[in-house]
């Protein structure tokens, strides 16, 4: 029996725990699960922190079948009196909840390893427990999925990650991404439990936060403001349509072996210049917006994942990315009142110390500037 006809894993109707399932992927995943009407119940334990909103959720609440099949809970994952119940609750966990900017674990890196270490440590070790009661009742065990990136590969001059490839990450956001990873390997390894790890390409799409590339380049060109480009933009990302994302770790939760480590790449190796260019285009709005201001410490240049194990259990990515692009740009265009939302707060602090000194040194860039032969990504 091949594994893509071997019957899955967590079958519909199942009860799942999605941490962090107010956030970008996290709520994708949600909505697009309970969209299938198939019996599935989530809870989604999220702490809200910035980068959590309810509204991800509104597409399932405001729909009586969906919202009477999902419970919301906040609270924090590194918490064990609240994790513990809601474990011992469920068919399996899918712990998308993490600090997930890069720029911001350069500046405030804390929030980082308590999520990422020890809110993961708390997942396991409540998936330990509840797996070990459910097998004295003759249950199976609780499966775990913990979402990772492929940050934790470090910067890929060439070719493509494997999943055996050494973990080299280079920030203090991958470093929290690759700890959190080795723990569940050690919980595997040590206490026997049921537990998949998956790393993703970066992903873009509707409700993605506006401190990432796209998201702050599509807002800041609907404003007519400057688009601030690290260092000379031609870093590669392999992108990575948010509901691919999703549907990718669905099929790794049903159809993965356990002890395993799935790569999910995305659909376009690009430089950062073209994607910018891109999403210009289908704004119609001016290269000319366009800054170099100086680097990300340590920046990675590029990420490239080697896909064929996943391919192996039948997964495969459906969303072009100039479709993916076009749908999520006309998002934001649609959607000014979530993301002006999430402009708010502390965003202007933020902004400030995160793009203030940059941009007084920013400097226009042409769109080929410095490039001595065709880039070979276009
Ligand atoms: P996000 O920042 O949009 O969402 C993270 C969510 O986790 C938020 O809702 C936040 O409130 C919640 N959260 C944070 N700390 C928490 C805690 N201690 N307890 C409970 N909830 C908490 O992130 P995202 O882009 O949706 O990423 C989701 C996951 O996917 C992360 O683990 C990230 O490392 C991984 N990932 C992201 C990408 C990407 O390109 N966005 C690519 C690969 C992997
Ligand atoms: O690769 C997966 C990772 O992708 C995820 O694990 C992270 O959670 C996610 O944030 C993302 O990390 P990146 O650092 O690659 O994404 P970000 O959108 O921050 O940056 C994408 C590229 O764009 C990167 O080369 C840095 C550059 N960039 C980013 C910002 C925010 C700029 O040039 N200017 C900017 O203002």
């Amino acid at each position: 029996m091949t594994s893509e006809s071997a019957p899955p894993r967590i079958a519909p109707g199942a009860r799942l725990l999605v941490t962090g399932g107010a956030g970008f992927i996290g709520s994708c995943y949600v909505r697009d699960v309970l969209a299938r009407r198939d019996g599935t119940r989530i809870t989604v334990l999220d702490k809200l922190t910035y980068a959590g909103n309810r509204a991800n959720l509104e597409p399932v609440e405001q729909d009586l079948e969906q919202a009477a099949r999902l419970r919301f809970v906040q609270g924090d994952i590194a918490e064990p009196g609240i994790v513990g119940p809601l474990v011992a609750d469920a068919d399996a966990v899918l712990n998308f909840a993490a600090e997930s900017h890069v720029d911001r674990s350069i500046l405030d890196p804390e929030a980082f390893l308590r999520t990422g270490v020890i809110g993961v440590h708390v997942l396991l070790e409540a998936v330990r427990a509840a797996s070990s009661a459910a097998g004295l009742a003759g249950r199976p065990p609780v499966r775990f999925l913990q979402v990772s990136t492929d940050e934790v590969y470090g910067s890929v001059e060439d070719g493509h990650s494997t999943e055996n490839d050494r973990l080299e990450p280079r920030s203090p956001y991958s470093a929290a991404k690759a700890a959190g990873e080795l723990l569940v390997r050690s919980y595997v390894v040590t206490h026997g439990i049921d537990a998949v790890v998956t790393r993703g390409s970066n992903t873009y799409g509707p409700y993605h936060h506006p401190e990432k590339l796209i998201p702050l380049f599509v807002t800041n060109a609907i404003d007519d403001q400057p688009l601030p480009l690290y260092g000379d933009g031609l870093q590669r990302r392999d992108w990575l349509y948010v509901s691919d994302h999703a549907g990718a770790i669905d099929h790794v939760l049903r159809h993965g072996t356990s002890g395993e480590t799935y790569n999910l790449p995305g659909s376009a190796e690009m430089t950062n210049r073209d994607v910018v260019a891109a999403l210009l285009e289908r704004l119609g709005k001016p290269w000319s917006l366009v800054r170099s201001v100086p680097d990300r410490p340590g920046h990675d240049r590029r990420y490239a994942l080697d896909g064929s194990k996943l391919a192996a259990i039948g997964w495969h990515n459906r969303t072009s990315f100039e479709d993916g692009l076009a749908a999520t740009v006309d998002w934001y265009r649609a959607n000014e009142r979530w993301w002006r939302a999430a402009r708010s707060g502390d965003w202007d602090a933020y902004y400030e110390r995160q793009y203030g000194t940059r941009l007084a040194a920013g400097q226009a860039i042409g769109r080929d500037a410095g490039l001595t032969s065709p880039d070979p990504g276009r």
